[in-house]
């Protein structure tokens, strides 16, 4: 009963404003598949204009990698700069100004081709690629800050809710007859300002994180205020009283910066868990299948390979759903090794149909039921798990450093797979994900043996656990570090 009065309408606005920011992120991770041979015609038609003569192949596949992967470069700035602005500006008001960085992102990609420019296409690209750094680490912060402790984990899948649907929505808008066609495909990607333009109309009217309030800016008036509209009841006490005492805690702690964060053997548990956990992420796997499903479905000889790759987004975002409903109760832990050992398997499938596929016609659609179990198992734990957990396992004062670090690694391996993969299979060809295999089974036994459970506890007992397993490791700290961590208040 308790759980239900948490679920209020002024929670959901600021968990629904908060991840519009997520499926820009999505919809621009996968718009860019489906209209590859529209833009390209385009940048060939350009370069007639300019050059008097026909795009040379190499040339072409530099400008459109290019456009590609510059998005991935921008997250990685973006991710890493998160800190730069929610401390000084709080969480909301941060995520309302990375607007700006959609809307010239749109302008630049929506009118690159009236300009008869792939350059301002790129640039626009890189644009968008920051704001989505960005919100990679804003929302699940903000999102983590402002839900009660019971609902943490359900809340922060809606990062990741937003994504899927970011990425099927792209899916679907780049079909030809909708807008993947040579007419059309600016303002398929322009689309990207109608979501900024309806979260700066929400965000406005959602409250500042109540903990940034609180720790960060001592108003204990105001984040009390914010805390009864977000829980729909006038006794917060046992809110106020947990954020006291990480307030309490975080007045002695210096600001924790990326290299203090570093430095510190306090963090150093926690910050291995939230960097692999980034990693097991990426390198899962998962967006060798999202940027590249409709040329794997090809090779596997399915007829329709736009569709089956349509499939995929549907499935990916049944599966963060269902997430979405069992990770309160199964816990982060069991669902994150779970979601690993599902698409190991699956990977073995795959990696089967594909071997045997010249011998056995059938074996196509069983590539297809191993990439969708893939896609499946991955929204049970890796999908959206790795995002939220960083905001759960750092207190205020090193949460953006780490969520810094964090977005970082998970962005720089997202880059990494999706340069490397196609040259990759290129050298293994049906065995190619073998290496995910040997990779997702590294992770599991990680996880299995490293990540605690964090359901349930609030950040103040997450970190405290870990503060005791330092104190307890024998390495020596300086009293102040111990003080700044408030380990004399737990042991
Ligand atoms: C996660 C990943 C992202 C991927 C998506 C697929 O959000 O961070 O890179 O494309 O899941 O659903």
């Amino acid at each position: 009963m308790e759980s239900e009065k948490q679920i209020t309408f002024p929670l959901l606005m600021c968990v629904g404003a908060a991840v519009i920011g997520s499926l820009q992120f999505g919809y621009n991770t996968g718009v860019i598949n489906a209209p590859q041979k529209t833009i390209e015609n385009f940048i060939n038609t350009t370069y007639i204009g300019r050059y008097n003569e026909t795009i040379p192949k190499s040339t072409l596949t530099a400008i459109w990698s290019a456009a590609v992967a510059i998005f991935s470069v921008g997250g990685i700035l973006g991710s890493f700069s998160v800190g730069l602005f929610v401390n000084s500006l709080g969480r909301r008001n941060s995520m309302l100004l990375a607007n700006v960085l959609a809307f010239i992102a749109a302008a630049l990609m929506g009118f690159s081709k009236i300009a008869n420019s792939w350059e301002m296409l790129i640039i626009g690209r890189f644009v968008v690629g920051l704001y989505s750094g960005l919100s990679t680490g804003f929302v699940p912060m903000y999102i983590g800050e402002v839900s009660p402790t019971s609902l943490r984990g359900a809340l922060g899948t809606l990062h990741q809710l937003g994504i899927v649907v970011g990425i099927l929505i792209a899916q679907v808008f780049g079909i030809k007859a909708i807008m993947g066609n040579d007419d059309l495909w600016p303002l398929l990607l322009g689309f990207t300002f109608i979501p900024a333009v309806i979260q700066c109309v929400l965000l406005p009217l959602c409250p500042e994180s109540p903990r940034f309030l609180l720790i960060n800016k001592n108003e204990e008036n105001k984040a009390k205020t914010v805390l009864k509209k977000l829980r729909g009841t006038t006794d917060v006490s046992a809110d106020m009283q947990e954020m006291k005492e990480e307030s309490r805690q975080m007045m002695r702690e210096k600001k924790v910066t990326i290299a203090e964060l570093f430095r510190s053997h306090l963090y150093r548990q926690p910050l291995m868990i939230a960097v692999i956990l980034q990693l097991s992420q990426q390198l899962s796997g998962i967006n060798a299948v999202f940027y590249y499903s409709t040329r794997i479905f090809e090779k596997a000889g399915v007829q329709q390979p736009v569709y089956a790759t349509i499939g995929a987004g549907v499935v990916n975002t049944a599966f963060t759903v269902v997430s979405l409903f069992v990770v309160e109760r199964a816990g982060r832990r069991s669902l994150h090794m779970l979601g690993l050992l599902g698409m190991a398997g699956s990977a073995i499938v795959m990696t089967i149909a594909l071997a045997l596929l010249e011998s056995q016609k059938w074996m196509s659609y069983l590539s297809i039921v191993a990439i969708f179990a893939f896609v499946a198992f991955f929204e049970m734990g890796p999908g959206p798990i790795p995002w939220f957990i960083v905001a759960e396992l750092f207190s205020q004062g090193p949460r953006p450093a780490a969520i810094a670090v964090a977005g970082l690694s998970n962005w720089t391996a997202n880059f990494i797979v999706g340069m490397s993969f196609q040259y990759v299979e290129e050298l293994c060809g049906p065995y190619v994900f073998i290496i995910f295999t040997v990779l997702l089974l590294l992770f599991f036994i990680f996880t299995y043996f490293k990540v605690p459970e964090t359901k349930g506890r609030t950040f103040d007992e997450i970190s405290s656990g870990f503060r005791q397993t330092a104190v307890g490791s024998g390495v020596k700290h300086s009293p102040e570090e111990l003080n700044s961590l408030g380990a004399d208040s737990q042991l």
